[in-house]
Order: structure tokens, then C-alpha cells, then sequence
């Protein structure tokens, strides 16, 4: 029988190259995401490269609890464990909130902390019980910014490196593994908007020791492998790809 994955922010960028990847290995994806007519042309793209039905598009917004607990219902009734989960869904959502004063600190805080951090507790947890057991992989993204002076994001990322650590105890005895991936810098994404200016890009570039940005791609061979059953004695762990930006755990 087919592996299930599901994959959030599976639409666009990192989330659309770990979806193809997981659909290229055989697995069924659901990919989740606010847009559907985004989430509708990732799948038929998808679908036609690998030339079968496999991608699902679900639409949802993951900041609100209603939402995940219905789309965790419908595809309840698959009737399929959770094979591969990753929790990708994520963003620089503060960044919109700029100005003097307190409420727009408040304002990017929490818009950080829902897009990166509620997105992804709510979309395990809605989950939680459908993990296979034992087999079942959860994939967390973090980054970078984790381990660099960025604000309100960076913290927020760090969050979820932190859960890594709670998450892969809890689930430990089930034989489930959890593991994050923090990339670098990915400009082929919606990620930065427009924000990639050459003098922004050559910046990030000189601060990467191998000098280059890195491709949706790279992170998904690394979802890819901890998603895998070559990966079953790897868990709590951040796994960076990031071209050397940080070395080791920052
Ligand atoms: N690109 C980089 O350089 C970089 C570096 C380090 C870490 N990351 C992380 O990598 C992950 C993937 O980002 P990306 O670079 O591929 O950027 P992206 O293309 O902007 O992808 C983010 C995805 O998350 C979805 N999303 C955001 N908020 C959501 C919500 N409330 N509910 C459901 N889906 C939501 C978006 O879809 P909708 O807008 O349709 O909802 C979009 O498909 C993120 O967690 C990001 O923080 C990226």
C-alpha cells in the first residue's frame, strides 16, 4: 500500500520540492496551505511529472484550530496512518508589521509565532493519533534564523527547534521520530517576496562559506532522508542546510 505524507505550504517553494519528492518515492501527499488555486496547480503539476494522481490539494488555514480539525477529520477518512508529516507551513510574517509603538511590536510578534509556530503545533497535534506506530516521521522546518540576530522570526524559529526536543521524547516510545531541517538562504521560494534586491541577495551570498544560495531542492533531499526508513534511529535532531551560513548548532 502507498506511504501517506502530508506537507504543509506544500503549494510553493520548499514545501512543493519535499511534496514532488515524496510523490516521485511513491507516496500519496496531501499538501495544505490557505490558497487553494495554488495548492490545485502545485498537484496537476505534480501530478502530470510523475504521472499519476497522488498529490491532494487541502485547503486550510493552519493559524486557526477549526480549520485543522476539519481538514484532519476528512482525511481521517482515508482511513490511512500518517506516514511522513512534515510541518513546513511557515514565514516572515512580522516583517508586515512595521511602524512606531507598541502594537505593531505586538503585531509582528505574533504574527511570527502563529505562521511559524502555531501552524506547525496545530498541525501535529491534529495528527497526532494518526502517526503510524511504529514507522511514522515527523519533519519540523526551522532556520537559520534560529542561530542569528533576527528578530521576532528567529525567535519564533527557535521555537521550533525547541519543541523538536519535546515532541521527539513524547513520541520516542511510539517509534515515531521527529527531526527539523533548517535551510539557509532559498531565494527560489515566495519566502522573501520582494525582497531579493542584488545588493540583498550578494549579502546573503558573501555570509554562505560556500557561496551560493541554496535550492528548494537541497532541503527536500534532506526532509526526503529523515522522512525515510533509512533515517529510523535518527530523532531530535536539527539537521542544517544552509551552505555553512552556521556551523554545528549556532
Ligand atoms: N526560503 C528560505 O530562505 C527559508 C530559510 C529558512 C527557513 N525557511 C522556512 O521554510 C519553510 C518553507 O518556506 P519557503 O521558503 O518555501 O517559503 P514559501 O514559498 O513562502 O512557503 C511558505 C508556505 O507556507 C504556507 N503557509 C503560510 N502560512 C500558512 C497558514 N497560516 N496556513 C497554511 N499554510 C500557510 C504558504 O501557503 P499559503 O500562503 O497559500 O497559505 C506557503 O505555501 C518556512 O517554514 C520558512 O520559514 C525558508
Amino acid at each position: 500500500m502507498a506511504r501517506l505524507s502530508i506537507v504543509s505550504g506544500g503549494g510553493t517553494g520548499i514545501g512543493r520540492a519535499v511534496a514532488e519528492r515524496l510523490a516521485q518515492e511513491g507516496s500519496t501527499v496531501a499538501i495544505l496551505g490557505r490558497r487553494a488555486a495554488v495548492l490545485e496547480r502545485a498537484a496537476s503539476e505534480i501530478n502530470e511529472t510523475v504521472g499519476d494522481d497522488r498529490v491532494v490539494p487541502y485547503p486550510v488555514d493552519l493559524t486557526v484550530a477549526d480549520e485543522v480539525a476539519a481538514v484532519a477529520s476528512r482525511l481521517r477518512e482515508r482511513g490511512d496512518a500518517v506516514d511522513v508529516l512534515v510541518a513546513n507551513a511557515g514565514g516572515n510574517a512580522g516583517r508586515r508589521h512595521t511602524g512606531p509603538g507598541l502594537d505593531a511590536e505586538v503585531a509582528a510578534w505574533r504574527a511570527d509565532f502563529e505562521t511559524n509556530v502555531v501552524t506547525s503545533v496545530l498541525l501535529v497535534e491534529a495528527f497526532r493519533a494518526d502517526l503510524r506506530r511504529p514507522g511514522g516521521a515527523v519533519v519540523l522546518l526551522g532556520s537559520v534564523a534560529a542561530y542569528r540576530p533576527t528578530g521576532s522570526y528567529g525567535a519564533a524559529k527557535a521555537a521550533v527547534h525547541a519543541w523538536t526536543y519535546t515532541l521527539a521524547t513524547q513520541l520516542a516510545d511510539d517509534g515515531i521520530t521527529v527531526n527539523t531541517v533548517a535551510p539557509g538562504f532559498i531565494p527560489d521560494t515566495e519566502f522573501f517576496g520582494d525582497q531579493i534586491t542584488p545588493e540583498f541577495r550578494r549579502s546573503r551570498v558573501d555570509a554562505t562559506p560556500l557561496g551560493r544560495p541554496g535550492t528548494p531542492e537541497e532541503v527536500a533531499a534532506a526532509v526526503g532522508y529523515l522522512a525515510s526508513p533509512q533515517a529510523r534511529f535518527t530523532t531530535g535532531q536539527i539537521i542544517q542546510v544552509n551552505g555553512g551560513m552556521v556551523y554545528g548548532r549556532g
